[in-house]
């Protein structure tokens, strides 16, 4: 059987990869929003102590762990109220994102809508259930039929960030046609210049969890891309049937990792540490790309900087990686990122201040 996937965008860009990284100075890589920062000392000394555990993990994790998600999202992001036991925690968020139309049991026929720009595993995860995708412009309704709505306040690529009131808009057209809706949330620990909120406040839901995912990470947050470490939580009832398919399908979480993430979730030092560190890099690359000549749109949260020079997205790139300095073209997440080009924050200092000086001199 062979089914049509898109392909894997990255790929295109190996000439460009190669110009880059011939430059002199090295390639200053801002292409995939991958962490460089070290690993926290909390999650390390948590996971060194937990080796000796040769039996299974369970796939709903321990209960301290959900307690600790539970906690977190609560201190972190004003969301009370949560039960532990509607807590799952997942192996990284990709893989979530991926296969969710399929644990929710859709298939031909159903529509899953996402936005017009997006994270472009939203579509992997459609094709792969054989369903259906739209993407939506903004603010436009998900249309009848839709079982599943995508949304993803601060945004990859964009950095948009919804307002509550418009996230509560966007619930209220969903709960309409009956569609469940699934919020990736794992750039809320990075707000800029305005305030990501969670869908699951009350402002947001209503009061009422029904229909509702909330999809989070601990890659970006606490810098544990290379654990595989995430979480979904929300409505009671459909945590426990994305339970019971998990279950039967192996998708377990490592116990070391579950431990790693209990302490990641308990200590908000470190991600306090790690979003000051993003901050820096931003204020020194925002103003050398303006200096440039690019025009930096939305940006208001999250890890990435959506730049345009009035032009075709490739010729940004290209433009680029004359200089070294290797980014992503807009239209890997969707037609209409035609003209712009996301540029990551994710480079150690050394690089940064690299990028900075190529771009300004
Ligand atoms: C919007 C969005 N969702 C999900 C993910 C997946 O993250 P992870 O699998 O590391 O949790 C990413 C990664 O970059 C992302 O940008």
């Amino acid at each position: 059987m062979t089914r049509k996937l898109p392909d894997f965008p990255w790929d295109s860009l190996a000439d460009h990869a190669a110009r880059a990284r011939a430059h002199p100075g090295g390639v200053v890589d801002l292409s995939i929003g991958t962490p460089v920062d070290p690993v926290p000392d909390v999650v390390r000394r948590a996971l060194g102590a937990v080796a000796d555990l040769p039996g299974y993990p369970t796939t709903h994790g321990t209960r301290a762990l959900r307690e600790a998600v539970v906690g977190a999202l609560a201190r972190r992001y004003g969301v009370d109220g949560l039960d532990p036991v509607a807590v799952l925690p997942t192996i990284g968020s990709k893989e979530l994102v991926a296969w969710l139309p399929t644990l929710l049991g859709l298939g031909p026929g159903d529509v899953v809508a996402f936005p017009a720009l997006a994270y472009p595993t939203y579509e992997v995860g459609v094709k792969l259930a054989g369903a259906t995708p739209v993407r939506l412009a903004d603010g436009e309704p998900p249309p009848e039929g839709t079982r599943l709505l995508w949304l993803n306040s601060p945004s990859n690529p964009t950095g948009r960030v919804r307002s509550a009131s418009s996230l509560a808009r966007a619930v209220a057209d969903a709960r309409e046609v009956g569609a469940v809706v699934a919020s990736d949330e794992c750039y809320l620990s990075l707000p800029w210049t305005a305030s990501p909120v969670s869908v699951l406040r009350p402002e947001v839901s209503g009061g009422r969890l029904d229909g509702l995912l909330a999809v989070h990470s601990l890659s970006k947050s606490s810098n544990l891309a290379g654990y595989r470490a995430g979480f979904v939580t929300g409505d009671p009832a459909l945590v426990a049937s994305l339970l019971e398919v998990r279950k039967h399908a192996g998708m377990i979480v490592p116990r070391p990792v579950q431990e790693a993430m209990t302490a990641a979730l308990t200590d908000d030092a470190h991600v306090a540490e790690q979003r000051e560190r993003y901050r820096a890099r931003r204020d020194l690359l925002l103003p050398a790309l303006t200096k440039a000549g690019f025009a930096v749109d939305h940006s208001e949260a999250g890890l990435y900087l959506w730049s345009t020079r009035d032009e075709p997205a490739w010729d940004t790139v290209a433009w680029l990686a004359e200089r070294g300095v290797l980014a992503a073209p807009g239209t890997f997440y969707g037609p209409t990122g035609d003209r712009h080009v996301r540029i990551a924050l994710t480079a150690t200092d050394e690089r940064m201040a690299t990028a900075v000086e190529r771009l300004t001199t």
